[in-house]
C-alpha cells in the first residue's frame, strides 16, 4: 500500500497530493492569480508564486491526508514538460525532502501524469481504462493523440504543429476581451449560443496531426471585420462566437480522434489534460463514442486540470517499475512524451 506524495509545479498551479495505493487522500491546489492582470502566464512570477506556495500546499496535503512524513514511501515531482524556473521549485522541494527522508525520489513526465490521472481512485467509483487505449490530451501547452500500451509505454501518434487546443481557447477568448484564463469562459458562454452560428475554418493537416493557429487569425480577421461594421458585434454576439469557436476546436479534435481510432485498431478513448473539463467536448466525446461504438473514459473535473494527485499516481506505478530518479536528474522543460521503455 504504497503512501506516495506528489508535487506539480509546472505551470502556474503549486499542487500537492498525497495518495495511498492509488485512493486519493488529499490533492491541494493553489492557483496564482498574479497572471490575471497580463492576460497570459508570465514565468517570473509564476516561479515567485510556486517559492511562496510550495510549504504550505505539501504541509496542508499531508495534514489532510492526516499523513506524518516519516510515513511517505515516495515523492513524486513534475520533471517536465513546464517552464523551467517552476519545474525547478519543485524539483528542488522533492529532492531535498527526498533525501533528507531516505526515500525513493520519483521523477514524472507531465503529459503521462494527465493520462494516468484515468488510474487515480477515489470515493466515487469509475471504471477504468484498459491497456491498449488511445488517449487524447488537450492541455494549455499541449494537444497530443497518444497510444497506451501500458503504464509506462507511451507512444505519441499525432500532435498539434503550433497551437495547443487550450492555446485556441484562450487566444480567441482574449481577441473577444475576455480575462485569462479565457477557454473556461468560452465555455460558460457557448452553453449559451447557436455552435453554427458563425463559421471558422478546419485546417487540413496531414496524418494525425492537429493545427489551431488557423482559426485564431480567423476569428481575429472575422471580429475586425464584423466590428468595422457594428462595434457592438462582440458583446451582441457573444454566445453564438463562443459557441461557433468551441464547435470548431471540438470538430478539429474529433476528426483526428476518429482517424486514429481507424488506424489503430483501438476501440477505448480516454480523454485528458485542462481541455477536457470543457463541457461541449465531453458531452462530443461521449456522443462520438456512443455512435462509433467505442468506449469513452472521461476524467472527474478535479483531475482534468492541473493536479499533484496525478503526478503521485504515476509516481506510484514508476515505483511498481523501479524506476527511480537520481538527486543529479535535471528539470526538463521540453521533456518528451514517448517509447520511454
Ligand atoms: O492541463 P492544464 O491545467 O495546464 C496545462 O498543462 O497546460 O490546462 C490548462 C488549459 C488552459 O488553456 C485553459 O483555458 C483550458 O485548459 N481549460 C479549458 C476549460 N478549463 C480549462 N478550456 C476550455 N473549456 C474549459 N472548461
Ligand atoms: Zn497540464
Amino acid at each position: 500500500m504504497p503512501l506516495i506524495l506528489g508535487i506539480e509545479s509546472s505551470c502556474d498551479e503549486t499542487a500537492a497530493a498525497v495518495l495511498q495505493d492509488g485512493f486519493v487522500l488529499s490533492n491541494v491546489i493553489a492557483g496564482q492569480e498574479v497572471h490575471q492582470q497580463w492576460g497570459g502566464v508570465i514565468p517570473e512570477l509564476a516561479s515567485r508564486a510556486h517559492q511562496q506556495n510550495i510549504v504550505p500546499v505539501v504541509h496542508e496535503a499531508l495534514q489532510k491526508a492526516g499523513v506524518g512524513i516519516h510515513q511517505l514511501d515516495g515523492i513524486a515531482y513534475t520533471q517536465g514538460p513546464g517552464l523551467l524556473g517552476a519545474l525547478l521549485v519543485g524539483s528542488s522541494f522533492a529532492k531535498a525532502m527526498s533525501l533528507a527522508l531516505g526515500i525513493p525520489l520519483l521523477a514524472v513526465n507531465h503529459m503521462q501524469g494527465h493520462i494516468l490521472a484515468h488510474f487515480i481512485q477515489d470515493k466515487h467509483e469509475r471504471n477504468q481504462p484498459q491497456f491498449p487505449f488511445l488517449c487524447l490530451t488537450v492541455s494549455g501547452g499541449h494537444t497530443q493523440l497518444v497510444r497506451v500500451d501500458d503504464a509506462r509505454r507511451f507512444e505519441l501518434i499525432g500532435e498539434t504543429i503550433d497551437d495547443a487546443a487550450g492555446e485556441a481557447f484562450d487566444k480567441c477568448a482574449k481577441l473577444l476581451g475576455l480575462p485569462y484564463p479565457g477557454g473556461p469562459l468560452i465555455d460558460r458562454y457557448a452553453v449559451m449560443g447557436n455552435p453554427k452560428a458563425f463559421q471558422f475554418p478546419i485546417a487540413q493537416v496531414p496524418g494525425l496531426n492537429f493545427s489551431f493557429s488557423g482559426l485564431k487569425t480567423a476569428v481575429l480577421y472575422f471580429i475586425r471585420d464584423q466590428t468595422a461594421k457594428n462595434s457592438e458585434f462582440v458583446s451582441e454576439n457573444l454566445n453564438d462566437i463562443c459557441a461557433s469557436i468551441q464547435f470548431t476546436i471540438i470538430e478539429t479534435l474529433l476528426k483526428r480522434v476518429k482517424k486514429a481510432i481507424e488506424i489503430t485498431g483501438i476501440h477505448q478513448l480516454a480523454l485528458a489534460g485542462g481541455v477536457s473539463a470543457n463541457s461541449g467536448l465531453r458531452k462530443a466525446i461521449q456522443e462520438f463514442g456512443r455512435e462509433q461504438g467505442i468506449t469513452t473514459f472521461i476524467p472527474p473535473l478535479a483531475y482534468c486540470t492541473d493536479n499533484a494527485a496525478m503526478i503521485a499516481i504515476a509516481g506510484d506505478f514508476q515505483l511498481l517499475t523501479g524506476e527511480i530518479a537520481n538527486q543529479n536528474e535535471s528539470a526538463n522543460p521540453r521533456l518528451y512524451l514517448g517509447n520511454i521503455l
